[in-house]
């Protein structure tokens, strides 16, 4: 009998190209386990905001490293949407990550290489045994650059301004078109210049430029090209 190989699918791109919703999508066709590493590096942002360890004009670097022992994060699935949602040491923290308070710090605290040795320890832990879609900046590099199928997706920064603004908006934020673009392009900078796992193209990552693709046409690509590996890695 022919087993069907579960395989590692690694997303990676530019912040607000829709990058976790293909992810979701994805892992809800496949029956594969979703992970939204973005959302780890939030949670140690909220973690250090919680402490204060950052304040306005400094983040305790240090401090933040000491304490990375006290931060135990796990994805536990929402029982009524379906969605893993992020815990910071057993509290649901799904809805705060989001705020424009961590967004705004978060791109710094993700250069601190000590956070990204144990963001990657336990992302690898996550993957072990395939079967998994983890969408964020260093999927593809360097947390697992054996996977099956690595994408890197982009769209134009207006677009991407507008659904970030929208999804803020519906969530109850209250911000502006110019607040988000601000923060966007500032943490697009900063992830991939970064000296610490920069957010890069790999040689063998597909590109999908979603900018005029809507989301049931950008999964229904993306499928094709997941049938097409398993078929290959089944053989
Ligand atoms: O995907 P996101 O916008 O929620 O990610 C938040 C920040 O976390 C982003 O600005 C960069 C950082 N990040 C990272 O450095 N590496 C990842 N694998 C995922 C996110």
């Amino acid at each position: 009998m022919q087993t069907i190989k579960k395989i590692v699918i690694a997303i990676d791109g530019f912040s607000s190209c829709g990058k976790s919703t293909l992810a979701k999508e994805l892992a809800k066709e496949l029956n594969y386990i979703f992970i939204d590493s973005g959302a780890m590096y939030r949670g140690v942002t909220l973690f250090a905001l919680q402490r204060n360890l950052i304040t306005k004009n400094k983040i305790d670097r240090q401090t933040i490293i000491k304490s990375l022992e006290q931060v135990e994060l796990s994805f536990l699935l929402n029982q009524e949407t379906k969605s893993p949602e992020l815990h910071l040491n057993g509290v649901n923290i799904a809805k705060e990550i989001r705020s424009p308070r961590v967004a705004s710090y978060v791109s710094q605290v993700a250069t601190i290489r000590e956070v990204r040795e144990k963001m990657v320890a336990d992302q690898r832990k996550m993957g072990q045994n395939g079967g998994i879609v983890m969408d964020g900046r260093d999927i593809s590099s360097v947390v697992f650059p054996n996977a099956e199928l690595k994408l890197f997706i982009t769209a134009e920064i207006d677009e991407r301004v507008q659904r970030r603004y929208n999804e803020l908006i519906e969530n109850g934020i209250s911000t502006t078109k110019k607040e988000v673009k601000t923060n966007l392009v500032e943490r697009d900078q900063m992830d991939s210049s970064r000296e610490e796992s920069p957010l890069i193209q790999v040689a063998d990552a597909i590109v999908i430029d979603n900018t005029n693709l809507s989301k049931s046409e950008q999964s229904a690509l993306v499928l094709s090209l997941v049938k097409q590996k398993i078929e290959v890695e089944s053989k």
